[in-house]
């Protein structure tokens, strides 16, 4: 089978390196990729979202299934693309329907979505500009932190959490009126904080049935201690050590199997991964949001636990089989580490060499913004390296990926250094 993976962070490389392992792969292609996926697959210079592209690329190369790395191309529709076009709709793609992906395109889609399937997520209301009023009388009927989320996608950078009321119908009128996220904040939700400890959950669906993938908890802030702006996320573990067996069956029970019956119920079709972004409230969960995609830099401690064959699982979710594939977890703990260029969220300098590589024996290296050139590897994006360890449980995990990591080295490299330390 030809295979052709959509993205090029560290999820992708990820996903590269476990299809790689597939004896059902024959060639496999990522487009547009990383100076990883070059090493064991062939990169196609195409954008994700060049639907055109893409068709040429998957009929050039008789590609039969597609997995689609990152949210753009599908809140797009690239799924709907494909079935739509007499070359392409017999091609497997591993990633809902434009009508699905709105959970993740819009915020108000997901909550009106929890809201008729009664999943338990945190109060809200949204507003537009044209009812801005009422926001404002809204926020006032609230108790701080306010929590303001742009309705659309942006790049995870649309929800605003403050602490003063003034500033924070400063920040909705922002929003609304002067287009702080662009259209994405042409409407905004506004939702009761929920305090607590956030994990994620991971559902492989075929639109029938699920199958739950091992948990996993990333760290978005940029500093120690969560501390600083929001990133893509500068590490994860997995599992979660404190997602017991009965706070998990509750996951499954209030939110896994009324999502995907939600999704049956709303005739959304959906083949692909759900990524449960949850709070732990008390004992409880709650949704913060659904993403419809795996996570990154999650990916890269959640498949290296899987030990089935993920082309084997690729084929059952395509073909509606999916109830019977039995999941297979190894019962190691994984961490990641992310390391970015000096600078990043902000402005970063790229084009920096990448020294160490072939040092690291004890870990695992995704690359994510990191490009081969002229024989080198240099760096080309924000977060540049995803550094992924077994241990027997997390703290061992994390030591092998922070010995790794003082194998390498790049001109103003940064990580954090103190991944795990809320567990
Ligand atoms: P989202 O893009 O919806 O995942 O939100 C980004 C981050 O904002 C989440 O990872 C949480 O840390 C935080 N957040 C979002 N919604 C809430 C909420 N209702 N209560 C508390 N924190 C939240
Ligand atoms: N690490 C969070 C995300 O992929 O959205």
């Amino acid at each position: 089978m030809n295979i052709l993976v959509l993205g090029s962070g560290g999820r992708e490389h990820t996903f590269a390196w476990k299809i790689a392992q597939s004896e059902k792969c024959d060639s496999l292609f990522v487009a547009p990729g990383n100076s990883g996926t070059a090493e064991i697959a062939t990169n196609l210079n195409i954008s994700v979202t060049d639907f055109e592209g893409i068709k040429n690329a998957v009929i050039t190369h008789h590609i039969d299934l597609v997995v689609v790395g990152p949210e753009d191309p599908l809140v797009q529709g690239i799924h709907d693309y494909f079935l739509a076009d007499e070359d392409l709709k017999s091609i497997s793609v591993i990633g809902p329907q434009k009508a699905a992906a709105e959970l993740e395109g819009s915020k108000e889609f997901a909550k009106e979505f929890m809201k008729r399937h009664e999943i338990p997520t945190a109060a809200y209301s949204s507003f537009t500009k044209d009812n801005i009023e009422e926001g404002y009388q809204f926020l006032e009927t609230l108790q701080p932190p306010y929590v303001l989320k742009a309705d659309g996608l942006a790049a995870g950078k649309g929800v605003l959490i403050i602490q003063d009321l003034d500033e924070a119908k400063s920040e909705l009128k922002n929003m609304l009126v002067d287009a702080k996220f662009g259209n994405a904040s042409a409407k905004v939700v506004i939702e009761e904080f929920l305090d607590g400890i956030e994990l994620s959950c991971f559902v492989l669906t075929d639109g029938k049935d699920y199958k739950i993938l091992p948990t996993a908890k990333d760290y978005k802030r940029i500093g120690e201690g969560d501390t600083g702006l929001n990133t893509g996320g500068m590490g994860a573990v997995s599992p979660v050590p404190f997602a017991s067996e009965e706070f998990l069956n509750k996951i499954e029970h209030r939110i896994v199997k009324p999502t995907v019956e939600g999704l049956k119920k709303d005739n959304l079709p959906y083949v692909g991964f759900i990524f449960i972004g949850l709070i732990k409230v008390g004992d409880d969960p709650k949704v913060i949001e659904y993403n419809v995609r795996m996570g990154d830099p999650e990916t890269e401690v959640v498949l290296p636990r899987l030990k089935n064959d993920l082309v084997d699982i690729f084929e059952a979710m395509s073909k509606g089989t999916l109830s019977e594939i039995e999941i297979e977890i190894d019962n190691r703990a994984a961490t990641t580490i992310m390391l970015v260029s000096g600078g990043y969220p902000e402005a970063y300098e790229k084009g920096k060499e990448i020294f160490g590589l072939d040092e690291v024996k004890d870990s695992i290296v995704f690359h994510a913004g990191a490009q081969s050139r002229d024989g080198k590897v240099v760096t080309s994006g924000g977060r540049v390296m995803a550094i992924t360890s077994y241990g027997s449980n997390y703290e061992e995990a994390i030591k092998k990926s922070y010995q790794s990591i003082n194998l390498l080295c790049f001109d103003k490299m940064y990580y954090r250094k103190d991944i795990g330390f809320d567990l």
